[in-house]
């Protein structure tokens, strides 16, 4: 009997523990369940998670408000202005950060990058991988880093054991583990990646960020729909949660985060990935616009605020005969809620029947905008592309839309409209109730309130025959 209680069965997706198999667990993965030997949950884990300083068997000690170091106080320059901004100004000493994305999307390439810079500046850093040799490392060090890299060391390893040792040994000023799926405690029986390993392994990463105040960056991959490769988990025991994106096939990668203590999550890091590395966007906007001027039917400007900035990008939208059963509605960067509810409106305020039609939509470049302030423009996409009736290219389109067809106003409308100015638009369709609010733009820039989505398909239209 004893035996039988020492194994449970555990959610690779959640984490969720259960005494028997399950078919689909309760966060609704299929298949998710693999028979784990059960280990104690460490005793002293909160109090390791928030006094720092104080270990494991001592007794918890408080501490006056005024002797707690703050860490705002001293973060860390990583070297990459973008990366700093999405940390929210940088590294925050004692943190510990994961950053995922597919396989192949440049995590190593920009932690090295900023582990070069922080071993000129900081001194010691010790980055362990379990996925690279020290030969492929020092390969891509030698392509991308700059400068004198005598202080940074690395190590190939997948045993914590080991990795806590040799942390121990160099007491770095910054610490990377890639990836954590890699890692594993050898008192545990369960294979790398697998949620006790994980959780174990995030653990004593969490003892070095927190007890020795040192930053740690930990890879952690991600499977194509976006979700984390095993275990989800470490999401909620690290402060911070960044996640890299972009499209293959395309140079541009964006750098967001998903969760953080210690900043914003509404900041966007841009990179072109390139021969010597991954370089900073300057003109992000420009990025994103790249070939619009030729783009026709079923293309739309807009912008959202991202952020601090204002970006501005492309909608594109397809429609087709749908086949037999039921129409299909597939949006890129687009929820798919947001996308249903915009069909719906066009098909019962605007008039355009949508019931028998295929509707593809994206926002190029591989971005999701938060934000509402696309809504309009994914509407008239849609629109121009089923009608074959195409918007000037100068035109850009803003604006929330309500369940009732009518336009909400945008946050930082002013802001947008004079990013779109500076990108060269000279024509702006947005919610009426916004144009009292934006004034101090070029005087060469049209305005366009529009209460209503079909009002902005028929403006949309007017600059056309004027121009
Ligand atoms: N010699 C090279 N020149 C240009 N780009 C390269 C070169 N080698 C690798 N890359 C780019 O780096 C990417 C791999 O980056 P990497 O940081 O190893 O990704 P990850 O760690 O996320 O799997 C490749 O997909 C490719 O775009
Ligand atoms: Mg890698
Ligand atoms: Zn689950």
């Amino acid at each position: 009997m004893a035996k039988k209680a020492q194994t449970v069965f555990v959610c690779q997706e959640c984490g969720y523990e259960s005494p028997k198999w399950m078919g689909q667990c309760i966060c609704g993965a299929w298949n998710s369940f693999v028979e784990e030997k059960v280990t104690p949950a460490p005793a002293s884990d909160v109090r390791r998670r928030t006094a720092s300083g104080v270990l494991e068997g001592k007794a918890p000690k408080p501490v006056r408000i005024g002797e707690v170091h703050s860490s705002q106080a001293s973060r860390i320059d990583t070297g990459i202005a973008e990366l700093n901004r999405v940390l929210g100004g940088g590294l925050v000493q004692g943190s510990i950060a994961l950053i995922t994305g597919e396989p192949g999307i440049g995590k190593s390439t920009i932690i090295i990058q900023a582990a070069s810079s922080i071993a000129q500046k900081e001194g010691t850093v010790l980055y362990v991988s379990g996925e690279e040799s020290e030969e492929q490392i020092k390969m891509r060090a030698d392509r991308v880093c700059q400068g004198d890299l005598s202080n940074l060391y690395l190590l190939a390893e997948t045993n914590m054991e080991n990795v806590l040792e040799a942390v121990n040994q160099l007491h770095p000023a910054f610490l990377i583990i890639d990836s954590i799926q890699t890692m594993y405690c050898s008192d545990l029986e369960s294979a790398p990646g697998s949620v006790s390993q994980v959780r174990a392994c995030g653990n004593l990463l969490m003892n070095v960020a927190k007890g020795q105040g040192i930053p740690v960056f930990v890879v952690a991959h991600v499977t194509k729909s976006g979700e984390l490769a095993g275990p989800k988990i470490v999401e909620h025991m690290v402060d911070t949660v960044l996640q890299f994106t972009g499209e293959r096939n395309q140079d541009l990668r964006i750098l967001r985060s998903l969760k953080n203590r210690f900043g914003t999550t509404s900041e966007i890091g841009a990179f072109e990935m390139r021969e010597e590395g991954l370089v900073e966007v300057d003109n992000l906007s420009g990025s994103f616009l790249e070939g619009f001027e030729d783009s026709a039917e079923g293309a739309v400007a807009t912008a959202v605020y991202e952020g601090t900035r204002p970006l501005l990008l492309e909608i594109q939208a397809l429609t087709g005969p749908s086949g037999i059963g039921f129409a299909r509605r597939t949006g890129i960067g687009v929820e798919a809620n947001r996308l249903n509810m915009i069909i719906a409106v066009l098909e019962r305020k605007a008039g355009i029947s949508l019931l028998s039609r295929d509707v593809y939509v994206n926002v190029v470049g591989g971005l999701k905008p938060e934000g509402t302030s696309t809504d309009l423009a994914v509407a008239l996409a849609v629109w121009s592309a089923e009608k074959g009736i195409s918007i000037p290219h100068t035109t850009l389109i803003i604006g929330e839309i309500g369940l009732t067809g009518d336009l909400r106003p945008v946050m930082h409308a002013e802001k947008l409209c004079k990013e779109a100015s500076r990108m060269g638009f000279d024509r702006i369709i947005l919610p009426r109730r916004n144009l009292g609010r934006v004034k101090d733009v070029p005087r060469e820039l049209e305005l366009v309130g529009v209460t209503t989505v079909k009002e902005a398909m028929e403006a949309s239209q007017k600059g056309k025959n004027n121009g």
